[in-house]
């Protein structure tokens, strides 16, 4: 096998899907504990606040709870490389979510045992679809009282549409869970009750639900329901078909407890054995493979003051193919431009190291000054361009101004930088030359000001401006963009490249545009940034 196929095989890139609250984050420190990316143990609920530190950088997100902006974490574990890529919970996101979920092979989707499927859930799944990612489900928090095991298979299957197939069952829930049996790898991880915060043992391999060894380690009351609920599930779900979960047909189910490592191992194991290495990616060009020699890949974020002692703007960018060394010189689609690689970070849990090099798969921080915009394909020459990373028109629009006036061009410059985040929208105004600013939910705001204020010490006012949403505007015909452009005066603004941009006072306005501008694009979705 050649280096990079090894190197290609070896790597799972993921992300960790939930409703806020199922417990993504516990999970998440939970599997760098067992990957040995971290070292303590079982303190998750006692430090809450450091734990939030841990994934989420920024200052605002620490005050809120809430983690804004996607992570990536970098770890090794049993000869494997696994990248976890963090996305936010919170709706108001979703957005950042969805390109982040461009650059993952699989999904694991958190679901708390007493809600089901929760809205965000549901919406985050629908991302993944629509990309094929195939999905492993935690169902999470079985230490406490929840719905019963079937009936949140049966949720997945009506809701989701997808077959289910159980990789584990738990032994009783809430104040009565014992733990949990493994039903590919027979054995029983059973818990402490008097020392719950203990790492469960993994168990003795046993021949199956029927082992005589099960009597001595589970009272009847536990053990008869446990016989007959693994029978029903062998009877009711499809056996586990490992081309159906990777096609995204079938997903395989974890129950546990990330608060108590239960079902966490069985998880990680999972992603190894099971979860798709990285997957071929479609370019405009042709469809590109992880193991072509040559260097590709696609940028799909962008995050600026990570560090605020240095006003780096670091673009995450992930590896298609081929094998990365750092000091590479790498081609920038749009421009042309030769970009000389040198200082690529590796996210290590929360370190950021120098990436010496990376392969297909991986995901590296690249430092730049504003050149690298979301979506933005790098090569080692080959003139490619990755689709499928979008930005899409604002729901919620607002003025924004400045407290003090005198600060209107440092107000531009944030917007600017914000805006190749992707974080928000920003458009000027044709007439009276004033800042928009468009988002997908109205956190976003709140997140905003503060960090226009936090980062660049600018108070800022956010106002409503009248209009409902945004749309950008293309046409075969240039002439005919222009004269609607001239007629629209009042509605047009641009955003950074220049593109102009229709803002809509009402539903109505904007539908009555389309209809009498049959020659004029109104488009909701854009290829990158704006
Ligand atoms: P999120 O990232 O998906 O938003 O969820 P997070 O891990 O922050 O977990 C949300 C709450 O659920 C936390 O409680 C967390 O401790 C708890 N939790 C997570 N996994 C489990 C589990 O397996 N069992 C139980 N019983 N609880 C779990 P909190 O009170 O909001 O925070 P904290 O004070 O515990 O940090």
């Amino acid at each position: 096998m050649s280096a990079i196929s090894h190197e290609v095989g070896r790597r799972r890139t993921f992300a960790i899907i939930s409703h806020p609250d199922a417990g993504k984050t516990t999970l998440t420190e939970k599997l760098l504990l067992f990957g040995g990316a971290i070292q303590e143990a079982g303190r998750v609920r006692a430090r809450g606040e450091q734990r939030r530190a841990r994934s989420d950088w920024m200052k605002v997100e620490r005050e809120r709870g809430i983690s804004v902006t996607a992570s990536v974490m970098t770890f090794e574990f049993d000869g494997h490389v696994i990248n976890l890529l963090d996305t936010p919970g919170h709706a108001d996101f979703s957005e950042d979510t969805f390109r982040t979920l461009t650059a993952v092979d699989s999904a694991v989707m958190v679901l708390d045992a007493a809600k089901g499927i929760e809205t965000q859930t549901l919406k985050l799944f629908e991302v993944c679809r629509l990309r094929n990612v195939p999905i492993i489900t935690f169902i999470n928090k079985m230490d406490r009282d929840g719905l019963d095991p079937f009936t949140l298979m049966d949720q997945i299957a009506d809701q989701l549409a997808l077959e289910v197939t159980p990789l584990n069952w738990p032994v009783g829930m809430g104040g009565e869970f014992q733990g949990c049996y493994d039903l590919l790898k027979p054995r029983l991880s059973c818990m402490e009750r008097t020392r719950p915060e203990q790492v469960p043992p993994e168990g003795l391999p046993l021949s199956g639900v029927d082992d005589a060894q099960l009597d001595g380690l589970l009272s009847p009351r536990f053990l008869n329901p446990l016989r007959e609920e693994v029978e029903m599930a062998h009877g009711l779900c499809p056996t586990f078909d490992l081309e159906s979960y990777r096609e995204g047909h079938l997903t395989p189910v974890f129950f546990g407890s990330a608060m108590y490592d239960f079902g966490v191992r069985e998880l990680l194991r999972a992603l190894l054995d099971l979860a798709p290495a990285p997957r071929p990616q479609q370019a405009e060009q042709r469809l590109v493979k992880p193991d072509e020699e040559k260097v590709s890949g696609f940028v799909f974020k962008i995050q600026a003051n990570m560090d605020p002692n240095h006003r780096d703007r670091i673009a995450f960018f992930r590896l298609v193919s081929g094998q990365f060394r750092r000091g590479m010189k790498l081609k920038h689609a749009v421009t042309g431009k030769i970009l000389s690689v040198h200082n690529p970070l590796l996210f290590m849990a929360r370190e950021r190291d120098l990436a010496e090099e990376a392969w297909a798969g991986d995901v590296i921080g690249i430092p730049n000054h504003g050149v690298l915009r979301i979506g933005d394909t790098l090569t080692e020459g080959e003139s490619l361009k990755f689709t499928g990373v979008p930005s899409f028109a604002p729901e919620i629009l607002r003025r924004v101004r400045p407290e003090d006036p005198m600060r209107v061009k440092h107000l531009e410059n944030a917007l600017r930088q914000l805006g190749e985040e992707g974080v928000a929208r920003a458009f000027k105004t044709h007439l009276g030359s004033q800042w928009i600013v468009g988002v997908l939910g109205a956190l976003q705001f709140e997140v905003l000001a503060e960090r226009i204020r936090g980062e660049y010490d600018v108070p800022v006012r956010f106002e409503d401006a009248g209009y409902i949403t945004a749309r950008w505007l293309e046409s075969d015909d240039h002439r005919l963009l222009k004269k609607f452009v001239d007629a629209c005066q009042a509605e047009m603004a641009e955003d950074y490249d220049g593109a102009p941009v229709f803002l809509a006072r009402n539903t109505w306005r904007l539908n009555d545009a389309i209809k009498e501008w049959s020659g004029v694009r109104f488009q909701k979705v854009r290829e990158g940034t704006a």
